[in-house]
């Protein structure tokens, strides 16, 4: 593997993460555009990706959010969020969100390396319970499904296909203990 292969996943502070919006917005637009039920529609544009990453942006700045990026060479190509849950009842708990790799650069491991990063993490900050959850119908299910990640179930309509039919979605939970 060359220096330019190299798959690196880094996690981004405040200035980075703020530096970062414009790649990560276009790493969103991406997995809308390619299909997948992350929380946008096809009608959605770059100002509202631009919008949505300026408020993680900000939720790193205030300590709410780890994000992170993956790398292969110097390209950024994909991204996963850990969320640290601030209610006083749920110190050990946090969520993972918006595992994105770009469509070009799927199956390489991307995924998997943003995953082993955010339980780094969550390990680091204390937090020995996970949760997650995703399309049915996606590849994320069967990552996470690999990763060791429990399956809980389906709750069907949850969500929409950027397309506007329906997307159950299906929870996860993983201990760290
Ligand atoms: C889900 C997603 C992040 C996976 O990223 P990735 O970099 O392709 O995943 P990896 O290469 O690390 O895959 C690791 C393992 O997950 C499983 N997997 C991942 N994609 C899969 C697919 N399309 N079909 C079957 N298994 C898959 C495999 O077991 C794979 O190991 P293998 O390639 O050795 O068989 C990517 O497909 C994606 O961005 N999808 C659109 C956005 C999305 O739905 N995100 C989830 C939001 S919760």
């Amino acid at each position: 593997m060359t220096k330019d292969d190299e798959i690196t996943v880094e996690q981004l502070d405040a200035e980075a993460a703020h530096a970062a919006i414009p790649a990560l917005a276009e790493i969103l637009a991406d997995a809308v555009e390619s299909g997948a039920s992350v929380g946008f529609m096809h009608g959605n544009g770059p100002s509202d990706y631009i919008a949505f990453w300026t408020g993680v942006a900000a939720d790193v700045a205030a300590g709410r959010t780890v994000l992170f990026a993956a790398r292969q060479g110097a390209e950024m190509l994909g991204t996963a969020q850990l969320q640290l849950i601030g209610k006083p009842n749920q110190p050990h708990r946090a969520e993972i969100a918006k595992v994105l790799v770009h469509s070009r650069a799927r199956r390489r491991g991307l995924g998997a390396g943003l995953m082993q990063a955010a339980e780094a993490a969550a390990r680091e900050a204390k937090r020995d319970l996970l949760v997650l959850d995703t399309d049915e119908n996606g590849a994320a299910r069967r990552l996470y499904g690999k990763l060791g990640w429990t399956e809980v179930g389906t709750i069907p309509r949850y969500a929409l296909m950027p397309d506007g039919s329906d997307c159950g979605s299906t929870f996860f939970y993983k201990e760290l203990r």
